[in-house]
């Protein structure tokens, strides 16, 4: 039996980009979703020439509800469910609180926790109809603690994680798995805001690529694994965190993320900042 469709969420730059191809390779055909159409077109030509799957590419806001109402209307065409569906587009702010911009910050949680749960809540009952499929939400190290100056960034990505558990827990028996993707430092766009902070050079960081490739090992793997560390730092982060506690952590992770100088706004040649 072919694979059936996967949906991508954040599919034009970075991880979601190396997780649309691997999923073209597996054989998926794919919707896939960002507001840069022209980075989903070309997308969509290399995994057709590649890989020969069917590709649609919907360029669409998740922020907002006519983005969130766009998607929902192409997968509502597709002539079969969804089978593998990687909740992947995500902003993060970084900034003492106060000093932020109050719209984006609730931009950010629309992105990052209302269009997870309204895109989980139309692709799951096909899903569980079907009697299988697998639902991958892109969280992150950072759901294990709270981090003073990404505060609501990490409030989302905590969301995700326990979303993620609970939905593990009611989806037991129904042949559906869902999957938090909890990844450390990923050299991708989104460290490019922030205080002229670019990733420390000794920090053990991810590429992309290599998160794509876990995602794919965990779908083949048989099982449920409700919260997957990817990256060396993670590995080891997260459990540290659950051993140090909430208070040390914060007070460790609020150290390193301390504004330090101006901020700094990402060159032409750095491409298009976060902010919507
Ligand atoms: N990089 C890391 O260190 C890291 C670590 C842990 C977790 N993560 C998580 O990984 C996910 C992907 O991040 P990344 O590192 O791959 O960043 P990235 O390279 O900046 O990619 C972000 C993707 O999200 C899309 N996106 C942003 N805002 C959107 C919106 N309003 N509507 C629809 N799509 C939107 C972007 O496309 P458009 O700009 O075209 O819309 C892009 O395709 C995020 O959820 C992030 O929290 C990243």
């Amino acid at each position: 039996m072919g694979r059936g469709w996967a949906l991508v969420t954040g599919a034009s730059a970075g991880i979601g980009a190396e997780v649309a191809l691997r999923l073209a390779r597996r054989g998926h055909p794919l919707v896939v979703v960002a507001r840069r159409g022209d980075r989903l077109a070309a997308l969509a030509a290399q995994a057709r020439r590649e890989h020969g799957v069917e590709v649609r590419g919907v360029a669409a806001d998740l922020s907002r509800e006519e983005g969130r109402a766009a998607v929902r209307g192409v997968l509502d065409q597709l002539r079969s469910p969804i089978e593998v569906a990687v909740l992947n587009a995500g902003i993060g702010t970084q900034g003492r609180f106060t000093d932020l911009d109050p719209a984006t910050e609730v931009r950010q949680i629309r992105l990052n926790c209302v269009a997870v749960v309204d895109l989980a809540a139309h692709v799951l009952p096909g899903m569980v109809a079907n009697g299988r499929g697998d639902l991958v939400v892109m969280s992150s190290a950072a759901a294990a603690q709270a981090i003073p100056f990404m505060s609501t960034y990490a409030a989302t990505k905590a969301f995700e994680m326990r979303f993620v558990r609970g939905l593990d827990h009611e989806l037991q028996g129904t042949g559906v798995r869902a999957f938090a993707i909890c990844p450390g430092p990923v050299r991708t766009a989104f460290h490019r805001l922030g205080w002229g902070k670019d990733l420390p050079r000794l920090m053990p960081t991810e590429s992309a690529g290599s998160v794509a490739a876990r995602i794919v090992r965990v779908l083949d793997r048989p099982g449920r694994h409700p919260v997957v560390a990817s990256g060396p730092l993670a590995a080891l982060s997260m459990p540290l965190t659950a051993l140090l506690g909430e208070a040390i952590s914060a007070w460790v992770a609020g150290l390193y993320h301390r504004p330090h100088g101006p901020r700094r706004e990402p060159t032409a040649a750095e491409g298009r900042p976060h902010r919507s």
